[in-house]
């Protein structure tokens, strides 16, 4: 686990202004690696997050026989030659998911297709992760999974094979079940469809077609795919739109900061993502979506922030898919608005890299918030402001490390945030983007 590293925050010295570009997104660019991997041809990617869980997923298919070749030092372009649906070759070592549930439970569904054997494991808070939401549906597909508590926990052995498409009802709302589902349907004798019981983000579907493989979207909870035998390098690059969920902790930060006015520049707006923007809405934040534009199958927008007294509101169960990477800083947005915060049906924030309710609830209390735990959620009480002075623990969390850092830009002193290392699997570049529009943010020494 991505333990060490002490972030030091807040409080604001003044508004946040100007404009910013955050990195690409984490759930498309761990997919673009894997279409291109499984694809005939060279896949060009641009505005690749070069995250630690990203490069886990390159490093997996490297070893499984596909080539990656970065494009620029900073590696957010890059080509990978894929080696065709078929080309994979057995690993000689363990595969290492690092930090990466959404690594991890996708290519579970890749490795089920195929006709050799594999270890996948992950560092302790992966192993931690619950397992069986993929293990089952791949099993029942004709895979063999096993792993630790009786094949729910990683290590996780996968001895691939003849798979036969399914129709899965999934009992979790899960882009990355629906996913592993989506792409173990790509080896499967027949069609695979997957119908979930609340819509969940829907870039698999989206960026299959780019490489020539159809998904039929029966209805909002069902999607449908028939295995058309390859996948093929698409001839445009594959442009990576900026992260929402970066976005967020920027979006909460100028809302808190009074007087702040900021742009976050040519963020996704997917439906299926944007639901941070509608419970801030709810909020009475001062959003406004500009030049709103497609980047590939996405849809983007520029996004103007200016601070505001945000109100309480309660949280419609339908929207946390949307949201549901987003509520360790909606909780600060909710910590310092003038009424209650209700967030219901959430038990899913239990089970992310740490269990961000039990995590953000005590972040949150030991910096003087008013906020009751709930086993699915949590009810918070906003006030005009928090205390500072403390120590909290990120838990290895890079949600957690972030969203506190914003919460810090509203308290009397500063915090410390130990743990925080982990912001390097999502947003390496997070202190120095919060610096440059005026957060106060730093690394310890
Ligand atoms: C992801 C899906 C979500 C999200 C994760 C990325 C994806 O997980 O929390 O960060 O890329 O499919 P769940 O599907 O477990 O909700």
């Amino acid at each position: 686990m991505n333990i060490g590293g002490t972030l030091i925050a807040g409080p604001a010295k003044g508004p946040l202004q100007g404009n910013v570009s955050v990195p690409g997104d984490k759930s498309m660019s761990h997919r673009s690696i894997m279409l291109g991997a499984l694809a005939e041809g060279v896949t060009k990617i641009e505005g690749f997050l070069p995250g630690d869980d990203n490069f886990a997923t390159a490093a997996m298919f490297e070893a499984m026989g596909a080539k990656v070749t970065w494009l620029n030092k900073d590696k957010t372009a890059l080509e990978v030659q894929g080696v065709g649906l078929y080309g994979l070759k057995e690993p000689e070592n363990v595969l290492d998911a690092g930090n990466s549930g959404t690594a991890a439970r996708l290519i579970t569904g890749i490795l089920a297709g195929q006709d050799f054997h594999s270890v996948m494991v992950g560092d302790a808070s992966l192993h931690s992760r619950p397992m069986s939401r993929v293990a089952d549906p791949v099993r029942a597909m004709g895979a063999k999974v096993d792993g630790r508590e009786g094949g729910n926990k990683m290590p996780l052995s996968i001895r691939g094979g003849k798979l036969k498409g399914m129709d899965f009802v999934s009992p979790v709302a899960s882009a990355q079940v629906k996913s592993c589902v989506l792409l173990a349907g790509l080896f499967a004798e027949g069609d695979t469809s997957v119908t979930e019981p609340k819509a969940t983000r829907d870039h698999t579907e989206r960026m299959l077609p780019l490489f020539g493989q159809d998904v039929e979207r029966v209805d909002a909870f069902t999607s449908r795919l028939k295995p058309c035998g390859k996948l093929t390098a698409p001839k445009d690059v594959v442009q990576i739109p900026a992260d929402p969920s970066s976005a967020t902790f920027f979006a909460v930060a100028a809302s808190i900061v009074e007087g702040s006015d900021i742009v976050l520049n040519s963020i996704g707006i997917n439906p299926r993502r944007d639901g941070w923007c509608r419970v801030m809405a709810d909020m009475q934040a001062d959003l406004t979506l500009e030049a709103e534009n497609m980047v590939g199958a996405e849809p983007v927008a520029d996004i103007r922030v200016k601070s505001t007294t945000l109100h309480g509101m309660t949280v419609n169960p339908n929207d946390i898919p949307d949201a549901i990477d987003e509520f360790p800083v909606l909780f600060v947005a909710a910590a310092l608005s003038d009424g209650e915060f209700i967030l219901n049906e959430a038990e899913e924030l239990r089970v992310k890299e740490s269990d961000r309710i039990a995590t953000m609830a005590t972040a949150l209390k030991a910096c003087g918030a008013n906020i009751e735990e709930k086993e699915d959620g949590a009810v918070i009480q906003g006030q005009s402001c928090l205390k500072g002075g403390v120590t909290v623990d990120a838990h290895g969390d890079h949600r957690i490390a972030m969203a506190m850092a914003v919460a810090a830009q509203r308290m009397d002193v500063e915090i410390h945030i130990e743990n925080a290392a982990a912001i390097a699997t999502s947003f390496p570049s997070f202190v120095d983007l919060a610096q440059s529009i005026g957060m106060n943010v730093h690394w310890e020494n």
